[in-house]
């Protein structure tokens, strides 16, 4: 570049700064002026609000991902975030699991179902906030009678507030893509839970194809050139690519809602480089942990021709940027549906009553899909433990074991629910009676409000997964006790205990300090119970949803601003045509003329 062409690049870049500095000034001044206006009605929200906006100025200042903790976080900061950050950018939801499932009943009705899904408790009451278009496969038997000549069905039903989009998979395609390739390979590349993964050429080319219907699926949903597009999960690792390629302003945030291995454990992959390539299309790609934040980044370090740029959590690949974020996945709250349940008591009286568990009996629950990776058996060999080590415990225990059937077809599925069952089956011959059966197992799905209800019935909440995102039945249990009542068990293999400390951690790998643990929980005092459980819910509170999907958009927003100025910086250096992403182009001028 020339000396002129220097100087001109340099005086751009202060005279659009000069400009954003005066758009801050404006809009900070208009907001003044709009506060001092409505002071009479300052309410939290407002303050809420401010402190985001507080919050995003720092952040912005020193180019560091936002610490987002002055805020109190509700539907209506994220509303706000997207109005006054976000104009006009319409919010795209990606997900193989869909929030509503429409089923047939077998008098010929059809019958709504919201499926047992950490991803749907978090991002449901979020794209409820944020309106716009959810995208997901239409796996339900009466899915089809009730959409639009779109495919399209406005939901929630009760009060709609945005749009479910199917999309509809052939039997090979779900069989390959879901099944296969993401239930029989990544599922297990990704958790440690020592079940082989299987590879499978075709399910590879079911996956890649299914992908590519999905992309299709957002570009014909996408209203302009420039949406946000949340990517959810490992069912869609090729996605953010292919949606980059034909929407190249788009912002990507793609969320990994499991464990991600390290690099030793991710080579087994046979297409592992395509899956990171995939992934690379994401402007932000999403953990839960720092630490599967770092062994993602790792993975792209060793197998991809990439610069990692670790002062900005970021990855350089193939020109373009990719920030590579933890955000801790939390629930809503307060959650909605407490609002419909009865007291404490009287959950406990029902649950009872249901199960014929005795009134004397302390009550320990489980809750989740019937899954390897949930430790339901480890669970049981702990009870059994305690038996064995405190036998005048039994007759004063019982385990109530909830177990959302999933993914049913696959052997490792079916034999893990034959050994649940007979593994209960034993623990009630062996320490039960007429009267007493430690174990109940139900392998049903139960609805969010009758699951609410156990948690207020339970004494204890066992969550002992063999490794696990997060685990979001953790912080259901903790938001359900308006008590601040009951124990929780956690595994110090799930996401949730870097946050829950007050729970009991365990290792669920150690059946003797698994019984201790529960032994402790069965004899904690009213007095600890509480003060551990105060403590935890005002986390659950602080890191709710809310602040989850309002930390990722803010990085959004800084990201569509930085490639906004610099697309008016590359007006005058590249010639006229497609610039494709704006992101790295930005952070690398930004060190060529020494910017930090
Ligand atoms: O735990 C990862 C996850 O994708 C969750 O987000 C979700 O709850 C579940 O797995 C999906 O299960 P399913 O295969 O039944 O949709």
């Amino acid at each position: 570049m020339t000396q002129y062409g220097v100087d001109l690049f340099l005086v751009l870049i202060l005279a659009s700064l000069g400009l954003s500095a005066l758009a801050i000034f404006i809009s900070v001044s208009r907001r003044r002026h709009h506060s001092r206006a409505a002071a009479s009605q300052a309410s939290g929200d407002d303050f809420a609000t401010e402190a985001a906006r507080k919050v995003l100025r720092e952040f912005e200042k020193n180019g560091q991902s936002v610490d987002a903790a002055l805020v109190t976080w509700s539907p209506d900061t994220l509303r706000k975030i997207l109005a006054d950050e976000l104009p006009d950018a319409q919010v795209i939801v990606v997900s193989n699991r869909e929030p509503y499932i429409h089923n047939e009943t077998k008098d010929g009705g059809v019958e709504l179902v919201v499926p047992a899904s950490g991803l749907v408790s978090a991002l449901e009451p979020i794209t409820r906030a944020c309106g716009g278009t959810w995208i997901a496969y239409g796996g339900g038997s009466a899915d089809r009678t009730v959409v639009d000549r779109n495919d399209r069905v406005q939901v929630p039903p009760e009060n709609p507030s945005y749009t479910l989009r199917r999309v509809w998979l052939s039997d090979d395609e779900y069989q390959g893509y879901y099944l296969g390739f993401a239930n029989e390979g990544l599922w297990p590349l990704c958790h440690i839970a020592f079940t082989r993964p299987i590879f499978r050429e075709s399910d590879w080319e079911a996956y890649e194809a299914v992908n590519r219907k999905f992309a299709e699926t957002v570009v014909a949903e996408a209203r302009n050139e420039r949406p946000i597009v949340l990517v959810q999960d490992y069912h869609f690792a090729l996605l953010p690519r292919m949606i980059r390629e034909r929407l190249p302003e788009a912002i990507v945030i793609t969320f990994w809602h499991i464990p991600w291995p390290n690099s030793e454990v991710f080579s087994i992959c046979p297409w592992r480089e395509r899956i990171l390539d995939g992934l690379l299309g994401s402007s932000i790609m999403g953990f839960h942990t720092q630490f599967h934040a770092n062994n993602f980044t790792e993975s792209v370090d060793r197998f991809m021709e990439s610069r990692i740029e670790r002062a900005d959590a970021a990855v350089s690949y193939g020109g373009q940027v990719t920030l590579v974020h933890s955000y801790p996945i939390s629930i809503e709250w307060p959650a909605e549906l407490l609002k419909a349940l009865p007291s404490v008591e009287e959950c406990r009286a029902r649950v009872r009553r249901r199960f014929n568990i005795p009134a004397d009996a302390k009550l320990c629950v489980g809750v989740e899909r019937l899954d390897y990776t949930k430790g339901i058996l480890d669970r049981f060999h702990a009870l059994e433990e305690l038996f064995i080590r405190h036998p005048e415990t039994i007759g004063n225990v019982v385990f109530l074991q909830i177990a959302a059937p999933s993914r049913g077809t696959l052997p490792a599925y079916k034999h893990l629910h034959e050994e649940c069952l007979r593994y209960a089956e034993e623990l009630n011959q062996r320490y039960g009676g007429q009267s007493y059966q430690p174990v109940v197992m139900v392998a049903e799905h139960h609805s969010q409000a009758a699951v609410y209800e156990l948690y207020r019935a339970a004494d204890i909440c066992l969550v002992t997964s063999l490794h696990d995102g997060m685990n979001l039945v953790a912080k259901e249990f903790v938001a359900s006790r308006d008590d601040e009542q009951g124990v929780l068990l956690l595994s110090t293999f799930a996401g949730a205990s870097r946050e829950l400390l007050e729970a009991l951690i365990v290792n669920p790998y150690d059946a003797a300090m698994m019984s201790e643990a529960m032994l402790q929980a069965l004899t904690m005092g009213p007095e600890e119970q509480h003060e551990r459980m105060r403590r935890m819910r005002d986390i659950v509170r602080d890191n709710n949803v809310f602040r989850w999907a309002g930390s990722m958009l803010l990085d959004a927003a800084r990201l569509r601003k930085r490639g906004d100025l610099d697309r008016v910086t590359a007006l005058y250096e590249r010639p006229a045509g497609p610039t494709g992403d704006n992101v790295v182009s930005m952070f690398e001028r930004k060190q060529a003329v020494g910017f930090r």
